[in-house]
């Protein structure tokens, strides 16, 4: 069966769908995304999600292309014609639109919405618990990664040199030597003292969902916790570590360039907060999840 792309109003199998050469976001990168995770046919963290976009398109300065209603049937669509009925992914991408080539906006450019879905398979419990190895690289982004904007290419770039080493993420570290988050989840650690610690969310991170539907789990179930920067030294002492992302959930990190974290697997909390974490996506609320 043909994937089905939504591309400015219409459904396309994806041979056919394509966006104009004088698209800004191709040609600056201007525009903004979100992905989404469907989990029984259902988006997950929906309406989060949809107020991250809001609060991205309003940094920039694209307005809604259509109505928030509007947009969630378009999306409901997309997962039907690609049939995901299981598990799966939502991509959207909302570019400030079509004009000749030049910095400043355009007049009366009118913004183009483009979205494909993909079904996965089940979720890996246990790949998670077994953990994944990130390397650190520095920080090389511009100072507004709160902004899910689609110019990712210092993401790009340390994601494949986390590749070329064998590991699954890279960590960037600030001028301070403290991690922000990885290339395309959060970054968390648990401290010897048992303390779940994570970067605040300010500026200078995305403000991942996950990570919001899983600090309200963990608060829920009294796990004491601060937000606040920690160190690269301070993740490789860690007890546990791991990182969140929509499509990678809770997974364990097991080492920090080459250095064992803790056993080597998921540690006992992260156990329970992807155990926890599992139950929420099955559930739908981060209350139904406690
Ligand atoms: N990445 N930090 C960055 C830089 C990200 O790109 C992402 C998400 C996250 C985690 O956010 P969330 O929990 O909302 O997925 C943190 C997506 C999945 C991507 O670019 O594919």
């Amino acid at each position: 069966m043909s994937r089905i792309a939504y591309v400015d109003g219409r459904y396309l199998p994806h041979r056919h769908a394509g966006v104009s050469v004088e698209d800004r976001g191709y040609q600056f990168a201007d525009g903004v995304y979100e992905v989404i995770a469907v989990a029984c046919g259902r988006l997950v963290d929906e309406e989060p999600h949809l107020d991250r976009l809001d609060r991205s398109l309003a940094a920039v300065r694209i307005p809604w292309p259509m109505s928030r209603a509007a947009l969630k049937l378009a999306m409901r669509e997309v997962i039907r014609r690609n049939r995901i009925g299981g598990f799966g992914a939502i991509y959207l991408q909302i570019t400030r639109g079509v004009a000749p080539r030049n910095h400043a906006f355009p007049a009366g450019a009118k913004p183009v919405v483009v979205m494909t879905a993909r079904s996965l398979p089940s979720f890996d419990l246990a790949a998670a618990r077994r953990g994944v190895a990130v390397i650190s690289a520095p920080d090389e982004r511009w100072h507004r990664p709160d902004i899910k904007s689609v110019s990712l290419l210092p993401n790009v770039l340390a994601k494949q040199r986390a590749v070329e080493a064998g590991a699954y993420e890279a960590w960037l570290v600030d001028d301070d030597g403290r991690i922000t988050e990885g290339t395309a989840s959060n970054a968390w650690i648990v401290t010897a003292d048992g303390a779940l610690v994570t970067r605040c969310a300010d500026r200078s991170i995305l403000a991942g969902i996950t990570r919001g539907s899983l600090l309200r789990l963990a608060t829920g179930h009294g796990t004491p916790l601060t937000e606040r920067p920690f160190s690269l030294d301070e993740a490789k002492q860690a007890r546990e570590a791991f990182l969140t992302s929509t499509t990678s959930w809770v997974k364990a990190v097991v080492r920090i360039d080459g250095q064992t974290i803790g056993d080597g697997c998921a540690g006992p909390l992260t156990r329970r907060l992807l155990d926890w974490y599992a139950s929420y996506v099955d559930g739908g609320s981060a209350e139904e999840g406690l």
